[in-house]
């Protein structure tokens, strides 16, 4: 299979991933922060150094910011409903993941909708400008859509954050790992990442990193910690980190951050994109294929390309091209703002999404295959 739905998970793993997460359940089968004896506290210091290395990939305060969830939806919930209440105000973007957008309606908040350009950042910038207000709680966002690649101006909406005082949360499920991501430098006070993705670990492991301490907690039980009392302890992470973590993906994701710092994420992120510029152009000489966005430019798009085949539906697309070995997502990718702003909510979108094991004969099967869909 030429596998081009690293968007959804990165579909190979690096050998020193998969070592990773075989010598955890070889040396690591003992649960960390619950027990006094040695394999317990040694399976427990691991996982402290993987937050140590997960806080300074980030660019965070320290390592009990950083709390290990199941997934990038958990550690969006963990923020949105810990921070939300009713008679709050919240602002998101135009093209959120339905991982956003359900939980800030479940909180029953009003919240507006700045709309993203997919040509002029200073554009969605004024949108959020015109957004938050004073008195605003939370801004919520994605980093980069996970439909059209476009990222969001990160930095900026975050010095506009600090300046009208709300608190701004990412959703990094489609950036932790492909692009620079600095929570101080940014104003980022809530990241949310999906390690499976970027960083190459093992799927069922979320990352959510909290400078501020959200009010509420998602879910309660044990922590290992201030047993006798009945309520969640108030320190991080413990507070947010209840039940057993996920020692063997959590090892993976260290070999993964690695993995990422060892070849150099603007490296990985060049390779990647210059995959996708390739065929945006080989796509965009096709007669019968719409493109949605500009061709994707460094720094602006993360490497996810959606097109559609004239008078075709995606998913039917998706299927013809998986039928010939390649992977690719169609329909509606879990975000519907993304494909209601691009006018797509019927037909969906052909995704294809570039990982740093992808080559330039992949892509030209790719193009192939779809040329041939089209005769
Ligand atoms: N959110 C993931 C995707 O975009 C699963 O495919």
């Amino acid at each position: 299979m030429i596998y081009l739905d690293n968007a959804a998970t990165t579909g190979r793993k690096p050998y020193s991933v998969i070592n990773a997460v075989a010598a955890a359940l070889r040396e690591h089968s003992a649960n960390p922060g619950r027990s006094g004896h040695s394999d317990s506290l040694r399976a427990a210091s691991a996982v402290y150094a993987v937050r140590e290395k997960t806080a300074a990939f980030f660019g965070a305060s320290g390592p009990e910011n950083v709390i290990f969830t199941l997934n990038c939806t958990q550690s969006l919930n963990t923020v949105i409903k810990g921070v939300l209440h009713k008679g709050d105000r919240a602002v998101t973007s135009s093209l959120e993941h339905n991982s956003v957008i359900r939980p800030l309606v479940k909180t029953g908040v009003q919240y507006e909708t700045a709309r993203v350009s997919l040509y002029d950042d200073r554009e969605t910038l004024a949108e959020f400008e015109r957004k938050i207000k004073y008195g605003t709680k939370l801004v919520i966002c994605s980093g980069a859509s996970n439909v059209l690649g476009k990222t969001l101006p990160i930095a900026d909406i975050g010095a506009l954050c600090r300046e009208r005082g709300a608190l701004f949360a990412v959703d990094a499920a489609q950036t932790a790992g492909v692009i620079p991501i600095n929570m101080k430098e940014m104003n980022i006070d809530f990241l949310c990442a999906a390690p499976h993705k970027g960083l190459y670990a093992p799927m069922g492991l979320g990352v959510l990193i909290c400078e501020k301490m959200p009010e509420d907690t998602l879910v309660e039980g044990g922590t290992g910690t201030n047993s006798l009392e009945p309520v969640q302890p108030d320190s991080m992470p413990e507070r947010f980190e209840s039940g057993t973590v996920a020692l063997p993906a959590i090892m993976g994701m260290s070999a993964g951050i690695d993995y990422v710092n060892r070849i150099g994420m603007n490296k990985l992120y060049e390779h990647e994109m210059s995959l996708c510029r390739y065929l945006y152009r080989e796509l965009a000489k096709i007669d019968r294929i719409e493109l949605y966005t500009p061709e994707p430019s460094y720094g602006k798009y993360v490497p996810v390309l959606s097109f559609n085949v004239f008078g075709r539906d995606s998913s039917e697309i998706a299927q013809l091209l998986s039928d010939k070995g390649i992977a690719v997502r169609g329909g509606l990718h879990c975000a519907p703002s993304a494909h209601r702003q691009a006018g797509t909510l019927e037909k969906g979108m052909v995704r294809v999404s570039v990982a740093s094991f992808n080559t330039q004969a992949d892509i030209k099967s790719l193009v192939a295959a779809v040329k041939s869909i089209l005769r």
